[in-house]
């Protein structure tokens, strides 16, 4: 796969201003061409308003999909039932259904038996892979390699598209700063600037070259917005965020998205400020339409349309249809609200027509620009699926994602990589369930395809394996005697490696806990483990920052392997056995305690910060630090990286001009290491306080054994940015301090001005 791909664009330096600059002058796919504006347009003039709902609404795929797990299931419609709607023209797409054949056999109800005959939009909820599951967005966000998101989104395109896909519910571009929302999972961390980055890839490798290919899918960034900012950390709570909160933190992944080319957007369950998402003009037409100009549509969530009514915005059901349509909801999902009210809310002028036909046009825009009206069978080859998915490359990216995925914490003495003719005893409920490996979101997967940690180390240790594998308990749930088998099994071990943390079902969609750590029975487990004074590796399984007890905190090895997918035992063998070395950082902050949250390196700072002198009447906890217990950015390797001195070229840099920022690095070990550079900054005196730090770039270098390199960052106002309190970007004058350093608390600052 790598060979195959062009890299469209390969970063030097991620920061804000050049990947967008390169975002734009990458060939995306014009959201409609002339041609299809003509067609569209015919086609609405001749559409009754019972056909023009109709394309406003996706339905759950009753024909490829068996519901469950994933959803409330209590609107699933029948076959039968569904497939009069499609022949009376009174649905426009279906989500969640696979299927090259099948595809085939559902969309020949739309083309060949409605009156209009317009194809069907076949949507999935593709969010990391399909049948091959890539490791979950926040593990893959920790490889801090946009490229490698880029390549994964486009591996997930290639088995969508050639099962019959059009479009991926996908990528999530929340972000995420509070650890007790399960939603963290499908996120790329706390950070905007990373969550920028992968939302671009994501985007450009869903949607590829063409998104009339048929192994492109149209994206859908979602949730729009500040979904992220649920208050407390609970799914589906409101989000109580200022207009310049909005703009500076939630809105610009979306943005990044839409720059890439996305032609879609999904509209949040949560209030913003008092309005629900889904019925709230300002953003949805103010923001999206008016201000960025996005000319896809916009799909709600799942019956977040209904929802209307319970969040006490609409009256009732068909109040809720009329405002989710004046506020910007193109088409609604798992609700028959538009077919049901729209047609009468224009015909007594309380809608009109033009917004329904607008609403229209811009679904059937998303139609053409994927081919669907030349080929409306696009993706429908079985023999296409079969030579696809699952194929080798795709298989081989998994890998080599889950690799560059995980995140080594610690390694005191060098315990990590273990020899293969070590007696290991690997322990622990989360080593050997393909559905653990898989993670949330994966609903496709092919769990039989999946290897877990267990079978990645029986491979990688073959017939002269010395390995026992013992449960020791349940994710959530004492096993009678497990502990006990545990320590005898690590007692007869040279090495214990400990599978801990989270399940898969943990995190993800409604899945807040306010308490984030690891669950009591594995914290037993742990602790018997460590008294055993048998070295412990911690491989740490979660879709969060967590908590952690002392039993793990003082293991000398912890590596987070998060949910790395189908092939996450080799991934995870490859670095535990040192065939590859750990080069993920941190996406989210690690708290001390669960009651941080929420807890982002990027905070403001306060009137009375905490000192080396007093601690009295300060910014502090009784009982915790007032600071992350592992980092943002954070993340070792098998070898050492030392840092010099940050060097500036100038100490002033001139309003519209340039100076660089340079370190040396060096490489004391005798292999080479991958390191992250990150470049944060202060603004030490703005209209509006800026972050105790803030991300504006960052760089991947690798490091010669014995040898050094340099790291430079251009650095220019731009870089320097915020959002003022008139909602408008701005730089001010003044003094501001600088670090590359390793992660978000660590290094030495540097001084510069910038002169006005
Ligand atoms: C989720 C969306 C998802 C949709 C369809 C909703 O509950 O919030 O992220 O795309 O379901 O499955």
């Amino acid at each position: 796969m790598d060979d195959d791909e062009p890299q469209r664009f390969r970063l030097p330096a991620v920061s804000r201003r050049g990947f967008l600059a390169l975002a734009a002058t990458a060939a995306l796919p014009p959201a409609q061409a002339a041609a299809d504006a003509a067609r569209i347009a015919e086609l609405v003039a001749r559409m009754t308003p019972e056909e023009k709902a109709g394309q406003l609404t996706v339905m759950a795929d009753p024909f490829r999909w068996r519901p469950g797990g994933v959803n409330p299931d209590d609107m699933n419609v029948d076959e039968a039932r569904l497939a009069a709607e499609i022949r009376a023209g009174r649905l426009g797409a279906l989500f969640n259904g696979v299927g090259a054949a099948g595809a085939r056999s559902v969309q020949r109800l739309a083309v060949e038996e409605s009156r209009l005959g317009i194809p069907l939009l076949f949507a999935a909820d593709i969010v990391h892979g399909l049948k091959t599951v890539f490791p979950v967005p926040l593990a893959e966000a920790a490889s801090w390699d946009p490229d490698l998101a880029r390549r994964t989104a486009r591996g997930a395109a290639m088995e969508g598209g050639a099962s019959g896909i059009h479009q991926t519910y996908a990528p999530m571009v929340d972000v995420a700063r509070d650890q007790r929302w399960g939603r963290v999972v499908e996120s790329a961390g706390e950070d905007v600037l990373l969550g920028e980055v992968f939302a671009q890839a994501r985007t450009l490798g869903f949607q590829g070259d063409s998104l009339a290919d048929p192994l492109s899918l149209l994206a859908t960034p979602k949730h729009f917005a500040a979904y992220g900012a649920a208050a407390a950390g609970l799914d589906y709570a409101g989000a109580d965020v200022s207009e310049r909160v909005l703009r500076e933190v939630y809105l610009p992944p979306f943005r990044a998205a839409l720059d890439a080319g996305a032609l879609s957007v999904m509209s949040a369950f949560n209030t913003v400020d008092g309005v629900p998402a889904t019925g709230n003009r300002r953003l949805l037409t103010g923001i999206l339409r008016e201000e960025w100009g996005f000319a896809g549509y916009v799909v709600a969530d799942y019956t977040a349309d209904r929802e209307l009514v319970a969040h006490g915005l609409a009256a009732d059901d068909r109040d809720a249809a009329r405002l989710a349509l004046l506020a910007g909801v193109d088409m609604v999902m798992m609700s028959d609200l538009y077919v049901r009210y729209l047609p009468g809310l224009v015909a007594a002028g309380e809608v009109p027509m033009a917004r329904l036909d607008a609403a229209v046009a811009r679904v059937l825009g998303a139609k053409a620009a994927l081919g669907l009206f030349d080929d409306p069978y696009r993706g429908s080859d079985p023999a296409l699926e079969r030579a696809t998915v699952g194929s080798a490359p795709i298989r081989a990216l998994a890998r080599e994602a889950g690799r560059r995925s995980a995140v080594l914490l610690q390694n005191a003495g060098g315990l990590l990589p273990l020899r293969r003719d070590a007696r290991i005893a690997l322990i622990g409920p989360l080593a050997a369930e393909p559905v653990n490996a898989a993670g949330p979101w994966s609903i496709f997967a092919d769990h039989a395809g999946v290897v877990t940690i267990a079978d990645g180390f029986r491979a990688a240790l073959g017939e002269n394996a010395r390995l026992t594998v013992v449960r020791g308990c349940e994710a959530e749930a004492e096993i009678p005697g497990g502990i006990a088998e545990a320590v005898a099994a690590a007692q007869a071990a040279d090495v214990v490696v400990l599978v801990a943390g989270e399940h898969a079902l943990m995190s993800g969609e409604a899945q807040s806990r306010t308490a984030i750590d690891v669950p009591a029975p594995q914290r037993a487990l742990a602790a018997a483990l460590a008294a055993t004074g048998k070295p412990l590796v911690v491989l740490l399984k979660t879709g969060r920052g967590l908590e952690l007890p002392e039993a793990i905190t003082d293991a000398p090895a912890i590596l987070v392997v998060w949910f790395l997918g189908s092939e996450e035992g080799n991934a995870v063998a490859d670095l535990v056995f040192g065939d590859a070395a750990p080069t993920g950082r941190l996406p989210v902050s690690f708290p001390f305690r669960s009651g941080q949250e929420p807890y982002h390196y990027d905070h403001p700072p306060t009137g009375r910060p905490e000192t080396a002198e007093s601690v009295f009447y300060k910014a502090r906890y009784r009982d915790a630090p007032n600071r992350a217990r592992y980092p943002f950015g954070h993340g070792l390797s098998y070898g050492r990286v030392d840092y010099g001195e940050v060097r500036l070229s100038a100490p002033t840099l001139p309003w519209d001009g340039e100076i660089t920022a340079s370190v040396r690095l060096g490489n004391p070990g005798d292999r080479p290491v991958e390191e992250v550079v990150q470049l944060y900054v202060r603004d030490l005196a703005a209209s509006v306080v800026q972050p105790v730090r803030r991300l504006r770039a960052f760089r991947r270098v690798e490091v010669p054994p014995r040898g050094e390199v340099e790291v430079r960052f251009p650095l220019r106002r731009e870089d320097l940015g915020f959002i003022g309190t008139d909602l408008l970007p701005r730089a001010e004058p003044g003094r501001f301090e600088l670090w590359l350093a390793p992660d978000a608390e660590a290094g030495a600052a540097v001084r510069f001005e910038l002169q006005a």
